[in-house]
């Protein structure tokens, strides 16, 4: 990655930066289409409105002609309005980027990119670009203008400070996903360089005092423990993958950036993990062995424990750790805690008498589905209710 602003821009996308592009935009997406269908539902909020805030925007465009986040967002919220049917009639999209040059690029290609839609279209999408650091603007008036919408805050390395960020987003993010992207090791670099700059810079992103980082320095746990429980007491759950990096074009199966999806939502948090798993696939030897290891799955173990779990703290346990693209590329027992792995792994061992499951019978198949994967009567569906499906101790 390149470290002059200008300059990453000026190259081919790297595969790295296309898988996160692909998990951002299907958590746009999904983050976008679960507030319609909540808004739809919910007849006393302000619903006319979602709103989109690229802290970091970047230039919108890479050399190969690939499209950055802004002009992602773009063709989401475009495409979303084309339909009439949605409730959202109104999409604010908000793109900051401090670079001279770079904010210069993206506002001549989002303004390209803007002339593909027709004028209804282009009447509801409002769109704003900022020139300066995102922290010289009012980000929470900017979106308490609607109830709904996502952050999006990818940084190079240490630019972000995640305190100022968490105080910015407390008071205006309830309905709203927050997607981070972190560079590990960066990080690590400058922590073991240990310059002072460096320290402070580590310091400061992370949001901790530099007596606490000099005792607790066990890279990479606490730095993962810190940036995943930063959001803790604004959203419900955060889930966080590790992506690879490219060198020439090709991947390095090694855990070296990390994204983090702070979200209220079981269903944006799946398609994170879907979307995860998909880009994994594509990584992974064809040899998968259909059900995990029984040896090396904990579900058992928890469900012993408590004697009794619903499938909403099952879940969330799956959702403790980070995700090590590189430990899931080379082993094909492990599997992306996506809620249809999840409820496979609870199936397969309820079909061997391991665990029982107590729920309403319309969560449950009636007949076997071969085609879409080995299923068999009385399988559990994985279904959103996910409070209301427990699983017990045999
Ligand atoms: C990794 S790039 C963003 C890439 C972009 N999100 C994408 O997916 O295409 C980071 C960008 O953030 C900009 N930047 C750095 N600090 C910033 C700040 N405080 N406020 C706004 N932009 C900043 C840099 O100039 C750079 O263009």
């Amino acid at each position: 990655m390149d470290k002059r602003p200008e300059a990453h821009f000026k190259k081919p996308r790297m595969e790295h930066t296309k898988i996160k592009h692909h998990l951002f935009s299907e958590t746009l997406k999904v983050s976008l289409y679960i507030a319609n269908n909540m808004a739809r539902n919910n007849k006393y909020m302000n619903f006319d409105s979602y709103a989109y805030i690229d802290l970091f925007a970047g230039s919108g465009k890479f050399k190969d002609d690939s499209k950055g986040s802004p002009l992602i967002a773009v063709d989401i919220a475009a495409n979303h309005l084309k339909y009439k049917g949605n409730v959202f009639n109104k999409i604010d999209l908000i793109f900051i980027e401090k670079d001279k040059q770079n904010a210069d690029d993206l506002k001549k290609n989002v303004g390209l990119e803007l002339k593909k839609y027709n004028l209804e279209i282009l009447k509801n999408l409002r769109v704003q670009i900022g020139d300066e650091s995102w922290e010289k603007y009012d980000i929470e008036k900017i979106l308490n203008g609607s109830t709904w919408g996502f952050i999006f805050a990818d940084p190079f390395s240490t630019e972000l400070k995640l305190d100022n960020l968490k105080t910015t987003l407390k008071n205006c993010s309830k309905y709203k996903d927050i997607l981070i992207f972190a560079n590990f090791n960066t990080l690590a670099r400058q922590y073991a360089r240990g310059h002072n700059n460096d320290i402070q810079r580590i310091c400061e992103f992370l949001g901790i005092s530099e007596n606490k980082l000099q005792e607790n320095i066990d890279f990479p746990e606490t730095f993962i423990e810190l940036l995943k429980n930063k959001f803790k007491s604004i959203k419900d759950f955060s889930i966080g993958v590790a992506i690879p990096i490219s060198v020439e074009q090709k991947l390095r199966a090694m855990d070296y950036f990390y994204l983090v999806l702070f979200t209220s939502s079981v269903m944006v948090g799946n398609m994170f993990l879907e979307s995860y798993e998909k880009e994994i696939e594509q990584y992974r030897s064809k040899e998968k062995s259909l059900f995990c290891n029984q040896d090396d799955e904990p579900l058992l173990g928890l469900i012993k424990e408590n004697k009794e779990l619903s499938l909403y703290k099952i879940w969330e346990y799956y959702q403790q750790n980070f995700l090590s693209w590189k430990k899931i590329v080379n082993d094909s027992n492990l599997r992306v805690p996506t809620l249809k792995n999840i409820t496979d792994i609870i199936n397969n061992f309820k079909n061997n008498c391991l665990l029982e499951i107590v729920a309403d019978e319309k969560y449950f198949y009636k007949k076997s589905k071969n085609k879409i994967g080995n299923i068999k009567p009385n399988d559990i569906r994985s279904m959103h209710d996910l409070k209301s499906i427990k699983i017990k101790n045999k």
